[in-house]
């Protein structure tokens, strides 16, 4: 059967109303374990904890398909100063993993629109995706999107702004 696009059916789920849903807790720690295996070993009790301290510089959500409140996606993005963009700030995402059974359905692009904003909205000078796990998904997605593949684990784009640049 073809899949469908159900991109309207996706919604952000962000720190606040994840700590309080323990039924999320879970899909997104299986979610986790899905893509990392059983390396990922971080329990509801410590993951409910660290997003309660997480600073604001973080932003971390949940993805979810408002059909059968599933989460669907996950995004870890963080915002730092960088002295080597001359002191302006960039945004890294080291967590960023679609559902495999909603993958190629532009759930992935969806996320990737909204972070882009976001960063734009935080004045970011670039942002950049980590992967911790080697992914033969990486760089099809990434190139897809005209994103700079500087390591077969790293992608950037630069966003762009007003300021001067030298390293
Ligand atoms: C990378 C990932 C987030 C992409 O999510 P997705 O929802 O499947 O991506 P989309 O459906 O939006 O794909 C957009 C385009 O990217 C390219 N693409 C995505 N997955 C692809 C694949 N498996 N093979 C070839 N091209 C692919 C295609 O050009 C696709 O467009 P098309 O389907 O019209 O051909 C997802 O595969 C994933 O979770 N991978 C594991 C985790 C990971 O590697 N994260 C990377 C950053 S840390």
């Amino acid at each position: 059967m073809e899949k469908q696009l159900i991109t309207n059916r996706l919604s952000i789920i962000g720190m606040d109303a994840l700590v309080a849903n323990t039924t999320h807790l879970q899909q997104i720690i299986d979610l986790y374990r899905s893509f990392y295996s059983q390396t990922f070993r971080v329990s509801p009790d410590i993951f409910h904890s660290t997003i309660l301290t997480t600073p604001k510089t973080q932003w971390m959500l949940a993805i979810v398909d408002t059909f059968n409140g599933m989460v669907v996606g996950i995004v870890n993005a963080n915002i730092e100063y960088s002295f080597l963009y001359n002191c302006q700030s960039i945004c890294n995402v080291t967590d960023f993993i679609v559902h495999e059974e909603y993958r190629r359905q532009k759930v992935g692009t969806w996320i990737l629109e909204h972070l882009e904003h976001y960063a734009r909205r935080h004045s970011c000078r670039i942002l950049r995706f980590i992967s911790a796990r080697p992914s033969e998904l990486f760089t099809p997605f990434f190139t897809h999107h005209e994103y700079t593949i500087v390591q077969p684990s790293i992608a950037e784009r630069y966003l762009g702004n007003s300021g001067s640049f030298s390293v």
